[in-house]
């Protein structure tokens, strides 16, 4: 069975943009192959973060991944910080990863120019812990949004670089990209939708009322034109694929053409259709969270799990690169 891996931060509001470019193929992938998922906590420390709010970030999400369907009985879901050996093989990989290389990621381009207390250099080595974590688990498969193809095809460089230097340990990743792969911003759908813009997303634990409310502020055009439609019309149209049946979409696209859509008619329709799949999830999350001591048990047994797999792989590691000392 081919193995796959892929993570997701704990940094404040997980959104449909998450939900649509990644948790939902996760769900539908657990069934198909070998899947561990995880909770990149160090990943979330490379921006200003506050640490007493951390542990209940982590725990928010876990419980908003099981409520949106990830069985923790049938994929292993942890915390990137319980297996200690993904920041090991960070090291390693550092070594073997050019500055250039990481310099040039759009996302270190982007978010360090949004730092203002100075740039550190966990955030320019962030895709190499990103690496780390993927090939630690030798994983074959890496369901994840458009944004993060260029990390994807760093790690499959440096796995490149390991084997020809070490010898042939760590297979190179293939990305699984979902058709909602990048969700536009709904106050700007020239830039994709983001946890760190307010106003371009719909959080997975808004209520009925702000997310009508937030479809109904979405930015569109003055209306159908014919031919090329705008940025914002056409991120509606792929959310409304994404959470409406097929023959609804099929109505309004044929409405669009003839020119007689109403944007209103499509935001009512779109934002019902949201609440109708979101609604349960927040709710379900909800219970989740309130057995704190049952979500942290199946965390842990998910990182027992995967540290198993992560031991093995940093045994081959250590020895190619000639570390024969043990580890005590
Ligand atoms: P993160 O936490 O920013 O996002 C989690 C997942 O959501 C996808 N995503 C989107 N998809 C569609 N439209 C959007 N607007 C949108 N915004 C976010 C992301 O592409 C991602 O799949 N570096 C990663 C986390 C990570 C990881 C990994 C992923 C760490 N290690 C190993 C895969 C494998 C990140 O910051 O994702």
């Amino acid at each position: 069975m081919q193995r796959v891996f892929s993570g997701i931060q704990p940094t404040g509001n997980i959104h449909i943009g998450n939900y649509l470019g990644a948790i939902r193929n996760w769900v539908e992938m657990q069934h198909q192959y070998e899947s561990l998922f995880c909770i990149v906590d160090y990943h979330a420390i490379t921006v200003e973060y506050e640490p007493k709010k951390l542990h209940e970030r982590v725990l928010d999400l876990a419980a908003t991944l099981i409520a949106s369907g990830i069985d923790p009985n049938t994929a292993t879901l942890f915390v990137q910080s319980s297996v200690p050996e993904h920041t090991e093989l960070t090291w390693l990989l550092t070594c073997i990863t050019s500055i250039g290389a990481l310099e040039r990621m759009t996302q270190f381009k982007d978010k360090s120019e949004r730092q203002k207390g100075g740039v550190f250099a966990g955030l320019m080595n962030y895709p190499v812990l990103m690496a780390a974590d993927i090939l630690i688990y030798k994983a074959e498969l890496v369901p994840v949004g458009d944004d993060q193809i260029q990390h994807l095809e760093l790690t499959r460089e440096i796995a490149r670089r390991f084997n020809s230097l070490f010898g042939e340990i760590l297979p190179e990743p293939q990305p699984i990209l979902t058709r909602a792969a990048r969700v536009m911003a709904l106050n700007d759908p020239t830039s994709k939708m983001s946890k760190s813009i307010e106003g371009s997303y719909i959080a997975m634990d808004d209520d009925d009322d702000t997310i009508r409310k937030k479809i109904r502020r979405a930015v569109t055009d003055p209306g159908p034109q014919g031919g090329e439609m705008g940025p914002g019309v056409k991120n509606l149209f792929t959310l409304l694929e994404a959470f409406a049946e097929s023959e609804v979409v099929e109505q309004f696209r044929a409405d669009y053409a003839n020119q007689s859509l109403r944007y209103s008619d499509l935001k009512h329709t779109l934002g019902e259709a949201i609440v109708e799949a979101i609604a349960p999830i927040r709710e379900r999350r909800a219970e989740i969270l309130a057995k704190p001591d049952q979500l942290i048990e199946i965390l842990n047994a998910g990182a027992e799990r995967a540290r198993k797999l992560a031991r093995q792989t940093m045994a081959e590691v250590r020895d190619a690169m000639g570390f024969k000392m043990p580890v005590l």
